[in-house]
């Protein structure tokens, strides 16, 4: 079927059949005739048609009997029956049968033309329709986390897995990709959840104040330690321990935390009782463990307690067709949580949303649709209500520095490259920054070799 569909006239007058063909033709269809019943069963049978246009009066099989044989063969197609006055009523009849809709003989061009033009309106936006149910269908859940890309399908999946066990989960993933929210699904779907979840953000602490609240302490442990408290290993007995931002922890706590993950005890900060946890463990990081490792600021031996199930969340700007959806949820919470009739995002709104690159992920979705839900005045978010970071740039495009300052680094690297033959190793270093840094900043500036 073409972009506008193809009619099929059925008319034992030839006149008609042609002066109708050659309108719809006017109007950019694609036509197709028969002379009687038959012929036009015949054609149903070998070809697809949007819509049906036929006389209800012909010798042989009628038009109503065009219209039965047609529910069957083409029930997607729409039938209008043409009729003359004297046989309105049979015409009725046909729309009972399941005729869309009749056109009493004769009528004007202009009248056909509307009528099909809605028609196949309407049948354009039926079709859109399903493929948007369908879309919306292939949505994938896990607890609160919503998508429809298959990269965090397969997330889902392997965390579902994990759930099950007892084993260490880490989870790798930018800021806002949703490592924390992921982490509580898992505990709520592992047979822990009548247990406690307990979060620790291992980056937020210092190192005597992050041992004490992972380990607790004594009373007396230090200045300040009035009386004895429990740490999160303890709080998390028979839950999960969500460590955040594991990639941040001092080598001394690496230690530390190797040691509990070995041997399944620890003590509070100045205590000496032994104690046991059974908390299970789910570490996340926004930064490249591997790398960390490789460099010697991360343990490797820590690495590997910790990297038992590693679960990694894309970024949203690997997975844009999660966009309409994520929005779309944000947007009903917002409605509940404000009690204001947001809608939905229009067209150009949303258009915005999926080219930008979202260096902040879900989480800067959430805020960018939040303000503009707060800000909005009717229940459609325009893009006049949203307020993106910093336009995304491609890659070698300029950066936001102002221009002299930018300048300023330009002619310097121009220069040192100069000084140093082109040799990037030794401009690099040079410079104090790296390799790739340098070929980025080359590539950026468009400094070329001749200049
Ligand atoms: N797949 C998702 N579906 C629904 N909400 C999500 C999803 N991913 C993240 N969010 C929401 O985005 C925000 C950031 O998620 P969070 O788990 O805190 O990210 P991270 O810990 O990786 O920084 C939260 O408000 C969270 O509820
Ligand atoms: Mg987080």
């Amino acid at each position: 079927m073409k972009a506008k569909g193809s009619i099929l006239v059925v008319d034992d007058e030839e006149i008609v059949r042609d002066s109708l063909a050659r309108w719809l033709e006017e109007d950019g269809y694609q036509v197709d005739t028969a002379p009687d019943g038959q012929a036009a069963l015949a054609k149903l049978a070998a070809q697809a048609y949007a819509i049906l246009l036929v006389d209800l009066k012909m010798p042989g099989i009628d038009g109503l009997q065009v219209l039965a044989q047609a529910r069957t063969l083409q029930p997607d197609a729409a039938i209008i029956i043409m009729t003359a006055y004297a046989t309105v009523d049979t015409a009725v009849q046909a729309m009972k049968q399941g005729a869309y809709d009749y056109l009493v003989k004769p009528f004007e061009p202009e009248e056909l033309s509307l009528m099909v033009g809605k028609l196949t309106n309407t049948q354009a936006l039926r079709r859109e329709n399903v493929l948007l149910r369908k879309a919306l269908k292939r949505q994938c859940e896990f607890k609160d986390l919503v998508s429809k890309s298959p990269k965090m399908e397969a997330v889902f999946e392997l965390a579902r897995t994990a759930a099950k066990s007892n084993s260490t989960v880490l989870i790798l993933g930018g800021s806002g990709t949703g490592k924390e929210l992921l982490a509580r699904a898992i505990h709520a779907e592992s047979l822990r959840r009548e247990g406690p979840f307990v979060g620790v953000s291992c980056a937020a602490l210092t190192e005597s104040l992050l041992e004490s609240e992972l380990f607790g302490h004594e009373k007396g442990a230090f200045t300040g330690a009035v009386g004895s408290a429990r740490g999160k290993f303890e709080i998390a007995a028979g839950g999960t321990l969500f460590l955040d931002e594991i990639g941040d922890i001092s080598p001394k706590l690496q230690l530390d935390l190797l040691r509990v993950l070995d041997a399944r005890e620890f003590r509070r900060v100045g205590g000496s009782q032994v104690i046991k946890t059974d908390a299970r463990i789910i570490a996340a990081t926004n930064r490249d463990l591997k790398k960390l490792v490789d460099s010697g600021s991360f343990r490797e031996d820590l690495y590997y307690r910790l990297n038992v199930i590693p679960v990694t969340l894309p970024p949203l700007r690997e997975r844009k067709e999660d966009i309409p959806l994520l929005a779309e949820h944000f947007l009903a919470q917002f409605r509940t949580e404000m009690r204001k009739p947001l809608e939905s995002l229009s067209g150009e709104a949303l258009e915005m949303l999926m080219a930008y690159d979202w260096p902040g992920n879900v989480r800067e979705l959430r805020n960018v649709l939040e303000r503009g839900a707060v800000l909005a005045r009717g229940p459609i978010l325009t893009p006049l209500g949203l307020e993106l970071g910093p336009p995304t740039l491609p890659p070698g495009a300029p950066t936001d520095t102002p221009d002299s300052l930018r300048e300023v680094e330009r002619r310097h690297i121009e220069v040192t490259l100069k000084q140093h033959n082109w040799n990037i190793t030794r401009a690099a270093k040079a410079l104090g920054i790296d390799r790739v840094t340098l070929y980025n900043k080359i590539k950026r500036y468009q400094i070329r070799e001749d200049e």
